[in-house]
């Protein structure tokens, strides 16, 4: 299992909060498999590919990305969640930490469905924003950490390409109000922080039709 390897060195090297036991927890693409059929279906599809916009889709998701996520949801020791959300929190609650590693593997190997662009008029604004951010108000280009074409950046940067602009709008705005708190160094806070609406819903119309 070289990619399991891989997975438990990169984990190790790119976020040091975790511990070596963590670090060191298997992959079991089976109990995965399972576990998605058995509860995950029922908000993103079995295959990640949630039906609705409700869902992000997870399916092709950067492993790593997916992990961080999974941990941040989780309340340990009593202490609050550090990405603090009802549904997820109740989801995790009964997951191991090599449950979620696996989810992780697991989901980033499905196949993406993409979603599609459906504002044509925001598409300019977004790609501009995308591409050259907003210079007067000091917005770095979105591109020049998730990827020219949203594919993401392994490790750290998830992919935005063909996800729900619903949710994108979405996250943009939580972690804008910093009831999204979880993305070290408050880099996207900071910068959603300095977005409008409308830069929010055309730049996530923009990202949900790259490919
Ligand atoms: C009852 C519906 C529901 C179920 C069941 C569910 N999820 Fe979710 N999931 C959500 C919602 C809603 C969000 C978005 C939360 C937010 O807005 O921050 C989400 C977010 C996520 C994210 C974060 C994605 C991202 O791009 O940051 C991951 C990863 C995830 N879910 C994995 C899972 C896994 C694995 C399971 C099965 C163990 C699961 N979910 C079960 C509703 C659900
Ligand atoms: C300096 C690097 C950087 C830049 C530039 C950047 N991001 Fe991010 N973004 C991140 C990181 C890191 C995360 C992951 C945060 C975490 O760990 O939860 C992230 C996460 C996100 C998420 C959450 C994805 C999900 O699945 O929940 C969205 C949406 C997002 N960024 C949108 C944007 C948009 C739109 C722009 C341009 C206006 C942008 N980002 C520019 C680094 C960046």
């Amino acid at each position: 299992m070289i990619r399991t390897t891989a997975l438990a060195v990169l984990l190790a090297a790119s976020f040091p909060a975790f511990t070596a036991e963590q670090a060191k927890a298997k992959v079991d693409l089976a109990k995965a498999k399972e576990i998605a059929e058995g509860v995950c279906v029922a908000c993103h599809a079995a295959d990640g590919n949630s039906p609705t916009s409700a869902n992000p889709i997870i399916a092709g998701q950067i492993p790593e990305y997916l992990y961080k996520q999974l941990s941040n949801f989780k309340a340990v020791d009593g202490k609050p969640a550090v990405r603090n959300n009802a549904i997820m929190g109740g989801m995790v609650a009964a997951l191991s930490d090599e449950d979620m590693k696996s989810l992780s593997v697991y989901f980033s190997q499905q196949k993406m469905k993409p979603s599609v662009a459906k504002e044509e008029k925001l598409l300019a604004e977004g790609k501009t924003l995308w591409r050259k951010g907003d210079f007067d108000k000091g917005v770095p280009a979105c591109a020049g950490c998730h990827g020219p074409a949203g594919a993401g950046l392994p490790v750290q940067y998830p992919r935005l390409a063909g996800q729900y602009a619903e949710y994108t709008a979405s996250q943009l705005k939580t972690f804008r109000s910093h009831e999204r708190a979880n993305d070290s160094e408050k880099v996207m806070r900071q910068i959603a922080g300095k977005l409008s609406d409308q830069q929010i819903n055309a730049v996530a119309e923009y990202a949900a039709g790259l490919r």
